[in-house]
């Protein structure tokens, strides 16, 4: 869905880039707390330097993020949320209230999410609330942010060969065919989205 949503940036001319978490070697904030130190020349950065490093930095000059994640036990993957932790503390203002952000501009972020449940069962999971409070995250520190869920997604090409007789695997794999292409081309117009300057000039 990431892919889908950078060609649709590509789409109206952004120049884009997709960075896999797993394939980075980093760790979670150690609150070291060097991003928060008066007159520190890392105030606003993280002073941690390991594989997460160069993506920070990328983000720095970034016109828009999105970022994407599977839900894993009701949230985002663990590597999502230490990258989260490295990403969003450092721009966080502790100084006073008159903003939260040290963020020098505006950008549009947004959230794809993908996940085994259907949407029916999205109350029962109370995952609302990791979605709007993840969303909240990236209004806070970026800018405008919306969210694209991918629901029942298709976890095995062939059930018959796992312990997993409690999916239907025919409607698994319909749903695959026939609603995963269009969640596809939601994202796609997201990415798109994203990229359309009135839109960018509205928001900011
Ligand atoms: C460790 C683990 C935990 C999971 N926890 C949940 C969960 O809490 N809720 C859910 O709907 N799906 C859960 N799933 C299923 C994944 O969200 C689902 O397979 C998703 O489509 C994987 O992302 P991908 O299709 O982009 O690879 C879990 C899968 C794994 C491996």
């Amino acid at each position: 869905m990431l892919e889908h949503a950078l060609e649709g940036a590509a789409s109206k001319g952004a120049e884009t880039r997709l960075f896999h978490l797993y394939d980075l070697d980093y760790k979670g904030c150690i609150s070291c707390f060097a991003c928060k130190k008066k007159g520190g020349k890392s105030l606003g950065r993280c002073a941690t330097r390991d594989g997460l490093t160069p993506l920070l930095e990328e983000i720095r000059g970034a016109d828009a993020l999105i970022l994407g994640s599977p839900i894993y036990f009701g949230e985002v993957s663990g590597e999502m949320r230490s990258f989260l932790e490295r990403l969003l503390f450092p721009y966080l203002r502790y100084e006073d209230w008159s903003g939260r952000t040290l963020f020098p501009r505006k950008i549009p972020t947004a959230w794809i999410y993908t996940m085994n449940i259907p949407e029916e069962m999205v109350p029962k999971m109370s995952l609302e609330r990791v979605f709007q409070f993840n969303a909240f995250l990236l209004e806070m520190i970026f800018g405008p942010c919306e969210s694209l869920m991918s629901f029942d997604t298709l976890q095995f090409e062939d059930y018959s060969k796992y312990e997993a007789g409690m999916f239907d695997a025919a409607a698994k794999r319909k749903r695959h065919e026939e609603v995963f292409p269009e969640d596809c081309r939601k994202a796609f117009d997201l990415g798109a989205k994203l990229c359309n300057p009135s839109q960018k000039e509205r928001e900011v």
